[in-house]
């Protein structure tokens, strides 16, 4: 099973006040996926946005979204973002009471289904569900904020990971999110990943347009 490799910038650093220049320069005309980093002021301390961004980006850009849901309790934004035209969807494992019928109800909703994994939660976590998922979604930050500083012990999990998947031959993508840029990207694509979120390094550097292409063309290179 090969796995091709995608650039999803984060949203969540970017400017709001000018979003839609935002999107235009970093989606148009390209296959960057869209990812969205919803939370909820509750699973974690931050506070941002909800179904109705989803859906304006959706009728605005033909790109995929993908929803990082970080919010506790899950099934009820699992359904609002599905209806709101989220294709991918992830949650995290600790943030549901009945993991395999939340990761059900994301399916049934026609989405791609993932588990995010923060950085102290084992990969052993899943080993009962991971063969049902699309994507596992590895967190290297904490969750709750951009511009955090790439969690080094994150590579040893991916690696890890990737290992597994390709022992079982597992039909699952490696998703890896926080404090990727032009320094660590090599070795996060190097140990596996192929879905790379990037925000801060995208949204918060002296050139928008450039850094996306440097990011693209990174993820994309063989
Ligand atoms: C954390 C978020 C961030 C974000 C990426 O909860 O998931 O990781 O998407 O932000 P940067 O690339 O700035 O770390
Ligand atoms: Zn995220």
């Amino acid at each position: 099973m090969n796995r091709k490799n995608f650039l999803a910038p984060s949203i969540l650093d970017a400017n709001f006040l000018d979003l839609k220049t935002q999107l235009d320069v970093v989606f148009k005309g390209n296959n960057n996926i869209i990812h969205l980093d919803v939370m909820d002021s509750h699973y974690v301390p931050n506070l941002t946005f909800g179904p109705f961004l989803c859906s304006q980006i959706k009728n605005y850009l033909p790109n995929i979204i993908d929803v990082h849901l970080m919010v506790k309790p899950v099934d009820s934004l699992i359904e609002k973002f599905a209806k709101a035209g989220a294709n991918m969807i992830s949650f995290h494992p600790e943030a549901s009471l009945h993991v395999h019928r939340s990761i059900e109800l994301v399916k049934s909703h026609g989405c791609k289904v993932g588990l995010a994994l923060n950085p102290s939660t084992p990969l052993s976590m899943i080993e009962e569900v991971i063969s049902t998922l699309d994507f596992v979604l590895i967190m290297s930050v904490n969750p709750g904020f951009g511009s955090q500083k790439f969690i080094e012990n994150s590579l040893k999990k991916i690696e890890k990971l990737n290992s597994i998947i390709i022992k079982n031959s597992y039909d699952c993508q490696i998703e890896v999110d926080g404090g990727i840029n032009d320094s660590n990207i090599d070795s996060v694509k190097k140990a596996g990943a192929n879905i790379f979120v990037v925000g801060s390094a995208i949204f918060k550097s002296e050139d928008t347009f450039k850094s996306s292409q440097f990011f693209h063309n990174i993820v994309n290179a063989d």
